[in-house]
C-alpha cells in the first residue's frame, strides 16, 4: 500500500499517511484530520479503527489465526504453562528458567489477601452473582495498597501487575465459596498456580482435597486460552480507565464489569444454559429454526473478528473430551448436544453465508461444568485469566511515550441552540 491516503473534501485534498505493523491491515493515520479538515471519521462500535498500537497478540479472523507475542495458541497451550505464558503477555519474551522462577515467586508470594478484605464477601448477599462480587472486590483491592498508586512509575506498575495475577484466583475462589456456603480456604504456596485455585475453590475442612493432574491441566490450558485476545470490549475499557491515570485495580474492576455482558464473556453462560435449553439432540432442528427466524442467537457461535473457527475452540474441543473422559462421561447429553449443533451449524447455508462458527465460549461450558463449577462461575474464570492480558496492554499503554486521555468524539444529532423556557411557560 502506498504511503499516504488522500481524502478529498469539498474539492479539497488531505493526506493522511499511511502506517504499516508487522503483520495485519496497513491503518491510515487520521489524528491530525480533525485540526486540519475541521471532520471526525465516524466508527462507534470500532469496527474499521485501530484504537491503539500493540505487541501483544494479533489475530487474523479470516484465517483464524492467533498469536500471543508471535506465538500460536496452540502451541502454547499444547506446550506451555499458563504463568510462563502471564510472563510472555508481560514482558515479549518467554522467561529462561531463572526469570521464570523469580516471576513465579514473585506470583506465589502475593497470593494471600488482607485479613479484612474478606469482610467484603460477607457484605454481599449470598445469592449475588459472583461477576458482581468480582467487580466490587477487586475494585476495593485499591484500597488495601497505598503503597503502588504512582502509575508512572516502572516499578510500581510491576508489583501491581504481579498483585493482581496473584490475587484473583484467591478472590474467585472465595466469590464461589461464599455462594456455596462454604468457608474460605487460604492459598498454598507450595502447589501450582491452577491447582491452587482448584485446591480454593473444591477442598473443604471436612476431607483431605486430591488434585487431579488432569483437572489441574484443564484448568491451566482454559486460563492459557483466555489470557488475552486484543483489542476486544473489555481491554479497551481497561485501556479507556487507565488512560486518565487511574488506579490499576480500578481499571481492572471496568474491565470484569464490561466482560461480565452475554455478547462478551458472559457467552459461556448462555451457551450452557442453551445446550439445557435444547435438551435433546431432537429438538435441534427446530431450535435452529428459531435462530433462523431471529428468535434468539446460538450463543458460543460467531464474533466480531473471526470469521472462521476460532483456533481457541479447537484447543477447548480437544480439553473438553478430555475432562469427560477422565470423569467417564464421555456420552454427556450436552456435548452430544453441541457436537450435533455444531454439525448442523457449519452445514447450513445460514451460517455459512454469515461466517458464524463456534467460539471458545461453544465448548469450555460443557468443560467447566464437568469439572464442577456453577454457571455463573463461567464468567468469572474468564476474568482471573484475562486479567493477565488486561495488566499487559495497561503496562503497555503506559509505557508509550505518546499516552494520552482517550477521548472519542461524536456525531451530534440532538437540538440546537435553544433558549431556556421557564416551568410555567412550558406547554
Ligand atoms: N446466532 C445467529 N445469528 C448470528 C449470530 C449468532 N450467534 N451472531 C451473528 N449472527 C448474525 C446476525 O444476526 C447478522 O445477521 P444479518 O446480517 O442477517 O443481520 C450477522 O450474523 C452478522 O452479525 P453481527 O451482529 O454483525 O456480528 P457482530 O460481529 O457484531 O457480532 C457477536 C459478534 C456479538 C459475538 C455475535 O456473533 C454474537 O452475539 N454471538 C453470540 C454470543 C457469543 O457467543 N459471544 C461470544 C463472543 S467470543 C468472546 O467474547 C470470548
Amino acid at each position: 500500500m502506498s504511503e499516504k491516503a488522500v481524502l478529498n473534501i469539498d474539492g479539497k485534498d488531505y493526506d493522511a499517511p499511511v502506517m504499516h505493523g508487522t503483520l495485519g491491515p496497513d491503518v491510515v493515520d487520521v489524528r491530525k484530520l480533525y485540526a486540519d479538515a475541521d471532520v471526525f471519521t465516524f466508527d462507534p462500535s470500532f469496527t474499521s479503527t485501530a484504537s491503539c498500537e500493540s505487541k501483544i497478540t494479533f489475530i487474523d479472523g479470516d484465517k483464524g489465526i492467533l498469536l500471543h507475542r508471535g506465538y500460536p495458541i496452540d502451541q502454547l497451550a499444547e506446550q506451555s504453562s499458563f504463568l510462563e505464558v502471564a510472563y510472555l503477555l508481560l514482558h515479549g519474551e518467554l522467561p529462561n528458567a531463572a526469570e521464570f522462577t523469580e516471576f513465579e515467586h514473585n506470583i506465589t508470594y502475593h497470593t494471600m489477601l488482607h485479613s479484612q478484605f474478606d469482610r467484603f464477601f460477607t457484605g454481599f448477599r449470598s445469592d449475588a452473582h459472583p461477576m458482581a462480587i468480582m467487580t466490587g472486590a477487586v475494585g476495593a483491592l485499591s484500597a488495601f495498597y497505598a503503597d503502588s498508586t504512582n502509575v508512572d512509575d516502572p516499578k510500581q506498575r510491576e508489583i501491581s501487575a504481579h498483585r493482581l495475577i496473584a490475587k484473583m484466583p484467591t478472590i474467585a475462589a472465595r466469590a464461589f465459596q461464599y455462594s456455596v456456603g462454604r468457608p474460605f480456604v487460604s492459598p498454598r504456596n507450595d502447589l501450582g498456580y491452577a491447582e491452587n485455585f482448584l485446591r480454593m475453590s473444591f477442598s473443604v475442612p471436612a476431607e483431605e482435597w486430591k488434585p487431579n493432574p488432569v483437572m489441574t491441566r484443564a484448568m491451566d490450558r482454559i486460563f492459557i486460552l483466555h489470557a488475552d485476545h486484543e483489542q476486544n470490549a473489555s481491554t479497551s475499557t481497561v485501556r479507556m480507565a487507565g488512560s486518565s491515570g487511574a488506579h490499576p485495580f480500578a481499571c481492572i474492576a471496568a474491565g470484569i464489569a464490561c466482560l461480565w455482558g452475554p455478547s462478551h464473556g458472559g457467552a459461556n453462560q448462555e451457551a450452557l444454559e442453551m445446550l439445557e435449553t435444547i435438551g435433546s439432540v431432537d429438538n435441534i432442528p427446530e431450535f435452529v429454526q428459531g435462530v433462523k427466524d431471529r428468535k434468539y442467537k446460538l450463543m458460543g457461535f460467531g464474533h466480531r473478528v473471526y470469521k472462521n473457527y476460532d483456533p481457541r475452540a479447537t484447543v477447548m474441543q480437544k480439553t473438553c473430551h478430555e475432562v469427560l473422559d477422565e470423569i467417564g462421561h464421555h456420552d454427556d447429553p450436552l456435548l452430544k448436544i453441541a457436537m450435533e449443533l455444531e454439525k448442523i451449524a457449519l452445514s447450513d447455508p445460514f451460517f455459512i453465508e454469515r461466517k458464524l462458527y463456534p467460539n471458545i465460549d461453544f465448548y469450555s461450558g460443557i468443560t467447566l461444568r464437568a469439572m464442577g463449577f456453577p454457571t455463573n462461575m463461567f464468567t468469572v474464570l474468564f476474568a482471573l485469566a484475562r486479567t493477565t492480558g488486561w495488566i499487559s496492554q495497561w503496562k503497555e499503554m503506559f509505557e508509550d511515550p505518546g499516552r494520552k486521555i482517550s477521548r472519542p468524539r461524536q456525531l451530534y444529532t440532538g437540538a440546537v441552540n435553544r433558549d431556556y423556557v421557564a416551568i410555567d411557560k412550558r406547554g
